[in-house]
């Protein structure tokens, strides 16, 4: 019976040492200390030992009890360290690696410039406002005092909405000037962006649909001056203290005189060169003082009050301030190339 015992306790021991998990162990508990256990049964056959023998059985019994529960203990405190062990290594979290950075986007270089320049005007007191790009034939044409038989009025430029000519996408951001002194009275200093519409191949330096920005002021004793004073300090605000400007003589229908302006080229300082075409000067836009029959048509007397106006080329502000010459890449929307900027 000894030997019997012996070998049970070795082979307990030897298998709680393998368990390799709890319920393994707890299996094995069942299987030699349970109720209907290994040791039980050796135990119940003590009755048949004589009275010698009898103490000598039951104190090995109650010794091997005491060991496979011992192992048992630390077999399951050993596999409870492998588990929290495995779990924290699983669950590490190292605080100390560099995040991810989500990708954010950004502004458009068009928006970004567009930002500057109303910044600029807003310094300055003008207030932005907002007109239709689906415009009556009237504002745009009409009230700007644009001639019947002008060639804007063509459908091969203008990309009409209604048979009778009478609607039509804007051509120009200008029939806002019409919109802003229709309705409200001098002093009036409003800028106002926005996309115009003509029907351009696309090219290097053309596009169906492009922005413009349009300024207006109206007040007593306006000049030419002033015009020259706002222009000069926003190409100086925007390209740097030392742009040289020039205004050439022209001519617009809704404005008298008129002029555009130029800016000096920035890589050959006049000289002449690829990026000016050997021009020395690069135009940047159209303006003039606002024309009496203008002013008139919205009630605003002439005699009394005088105002001017200009439209500038959102793009080609953006392509002058980034040296971008092409167009296209304003619109192709990669971010790699947008990304730069
Ligand atoms: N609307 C003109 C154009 O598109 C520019 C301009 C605006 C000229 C205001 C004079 C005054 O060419």
């Amino acid at each position: 019976m000894k030997e019997m015992l012996q070998a049970m306790r070795d082979a307990a021991l030897a298998a709680i040492r393998q368990a390799g998990d709890m319920e393994a162990l707890e299996a094995l508990r069942v299987r030699y200390l349970g109720k209907k256990g290994e040791l039980t049964a050796v135990l119940k056959q003590m009755g048949r030992l004589s009275a010698q023998e009898r103490p000598v059985i039951g104190q090995l019994a109650n010794q091997i009890r005491a060991q496979v529960e011992a192992e048992l203990d630390s077999r399951r405190a050993a596999l409870a360290d492998a588990l929290l062990e495995a779990r924290l290594k699983e669950e590490a979290l190292d605080v100390t690696i560099p995040g991810q950075a989500p990708a954010l986007g950004k502004k458009h270089v068009i928006t970004t410039v567009l930002d500057e320049v109303t910044d600029i005007f807003v310094g300055m007191g003008f207030t932005i406002e907002d007109g239709p790009e689906i415009e009556l034939t009237t504002y745009d044409f009409d009230r700007l005092n644009i001639p019947e038989n002008h060639t804007v009025r063509e459908w091969t430029d203008t990309f009409y909405i209604s048979r009778d000519e009478k609607v039509h996408l804007r051509c120009q951001t200008s029939p806002v000037q019409v919109r802003v002194m229709d309705k409200t009275r001098p002093p009036i200093r409003i800028l106002s962006p926005g996309r115009v519409y003509r029907k351009d191949e696309i090219d290097a330096t053309h596009s169906p649909m492009f922005h413009q920005i349009e300024g207006l002021v109206v007040d007593r004793g306006i000049t030419m001056g002033d015009l020259k004073g706002i222009l000069n300090t926003l190409m100086q605000k925007l390209y740097g203290p030392d742009t040289v400007t020039r205004f050439r003589p022209h001519h617009f229908p809704f404005t008298e005189p008129s002029c555009e302006m130029d800016v000096q080229c920035f890589e050959c300082r006049g000289k002449g060169c690829r990026v000016c075409k050997g021009e020395g000067w690069i135009e940047i836009l159209g303006a003039g003082m606002v024309h009496p029959w203008v002013l008139e048509m919205s009630g605003i007397d002439p005699a009394e009050y005088s105002g001017f106006a200009f439209g500038v080329g959102l793009e080609r502000l953006v392509m002058r301030r980034f040296n971008i010459s092409d167009m296209r890449l304003l619109y192709e929307n990669d971010v790699r190339f947008l990304d730069q900027f």
